[in-house]
């Protein structure tokens, strides 16, 4: 049977990871890989983690299985980081959230739970998008349509565009959004634009879904939820996936949050059926190392204080690395201008130089970035600058 088996071809990122592992130059600088890392160059475990491991490790007595939806505090808390503590959606009864295997399991069970409801149902992602996101939403069989979202020549997003789309989007499509911090881009919807969209799905019928990786992250921990909890007050139905893998650095311990916002109680409790289900199907229970951390962390105010200002910490050096890289390289010979880099958020932002200068800066001086020149902002650091800038200016001249 294997022997049908042909070999996949190997995801470029993971392909670029390999190369910089590799190459044995002192002063390489990887820029693809989509983690957080700070000034050292290393990807850290929070101090407010360590000590929700240590509590955990002294007061944790089983580990027996959890439930199906996970654990009941982690859920709890999710909602009110995701939607505000006082959201008055949360006294409705209208949500119903489970506790999922990060950020991509998140959107896979949502994904599922779509298909439950509409067995044709179609989902619009923007382009470009996270390129997990095609296989993850249509692996599940959902049909892919897509919108326009960003100009990389202009290096903003195409709103008028994508709202000419969105205005043709049948009644009970689906749309992708992401909450902040555009994963490639950089370029996030600002409270206008989430506005308009929120009114345009309530009078087209479509219904959003979320897709919140890097909370905290971009604008700040509200500021950047602003979208999801216009949303979550305006309409009858969203879906809402979130990650803990980045705002919390729990990358390997697979921590993340499914929601379903219905227009009624008794229809949420159908949805949590009906979720639950999907769960048993692919995964049974949830992981729970992560999330039982995240619960200790967020349900008690000294680790949420000590989390808030780590998270504030990660979220104003990827700003100032935003200013220092742009502050370095705008006096160019080529006279390329780089200033959406300092006015977008979170991790990502596109560096726009063409393929052959990209191949330059991989071949000539070690710099390793993803093909549609995605550069991961957080892998820029004191040590790092100098060099990196001075090579990117010296590719384009
Ligand atoms: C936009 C977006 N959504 C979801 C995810 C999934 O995150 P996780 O690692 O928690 O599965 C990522 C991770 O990079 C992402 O960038």
């Amino acid at each position: 049977m294997f022997e049908n088996l042909k070999p996949t071809k190997t995801d470029p990122i993971l392909g670029l990871m390999a190369a910089f592992r590799n190459d044995p130059r002192k002063e390489k600088i990887d820029l693809g890989v989509g983690v957080y890392m700070d000034d050292s160059g290393h990807t850290p475990v929070m101090t407010a983690v360590k000590s929700a491991e240590a509590r955990l490790f002294d007061e944790e007595h089983t580990k027996s299985y959890q439930s199906i939806p996970g654990d009941s505090l982690y859920n709890d808390c999710m909602m009110k980081l995701l939607l505000g503590d006082t959201h008055e959606i949360l006294k409705t009864g209208r949500v119903s959230t489970l506790q999922a295997p990060g950020g991509s399991g998140a959107l896979r069970v949502g994904a599922e739970l779509i298909l439950r409801a509409k067995t044709d149902a179609t989902i619009w992602i923007g382009t470009p998008s996270w390129p997990n996101h095609v296989p993850l939403l249509g692996g599940a069989g959902l049909s892919i349509r897509q919108y326009p979202y960003y100009d990389t020549n202009l290096q903003e997003i195409r709103f008028d565009e994508m709202m000419e789309t969105l205005k043709q989007v049948p009644r009970g499509d689906v749309v992708l959004l992401h909450g902040c911090c555009h994963n490639p881009t950089g370029a996030d919807l600002d409270p206008t634009h989430w506005d308009e969209i929120t009114e345009l799905a309530l009078s087209k019928g479509f219904i959003p879904f979320i897709d919140i990786a890097y909370q905290g992250l971009g604008k700040g921990l509200e500021a950047d939820a602003y979208g999801l909890r216009t949303m979550a007050s305006a309409l009858p139905e969203l879906i809402i996936a979130s990650s803990c893998s980045k705002n919390f650095g729990l990358y390997r311990e697979r921590t993340g949050s499914i929601s379903f916002l219905s227009d009624s109680s008794h229809q949420a409790e159908i949805v949590l059926s009906q979720a639950k289900a999907v769960a048993r199907q692919m995964y049974s229970m949830p992981p729970a190392h992560g999330a039982l951390l995240v619960a200790l962390i967020l349900d008690n105010e000294t680790l949420r204080i000590q989390w808030q200002n780590e998270l504030e910490q990660v979220r104003c050096r990827i700003i100032s690395m935003r200013s220092v890289l742009v502050d370095r390289i705008k006096n160019n010979s080529a006279g390329v201008n780089f200033d959406h880099i300092e006015r977008q958020s979170g991790m990502f932002s596109f560096l726009g130089i063409s393929a052959v200068q990209l191949e330059r800066l991989r071949k000539d001086y070690g710099i390793y970035i993803v093909s549609s020149t995605r550069i991961n902002l957080a892998g820029i650091n004191s040590d790092n600058i100098d060099y990196l800038s001075e090579s990117i200016k010296s590719v384009l001249s």
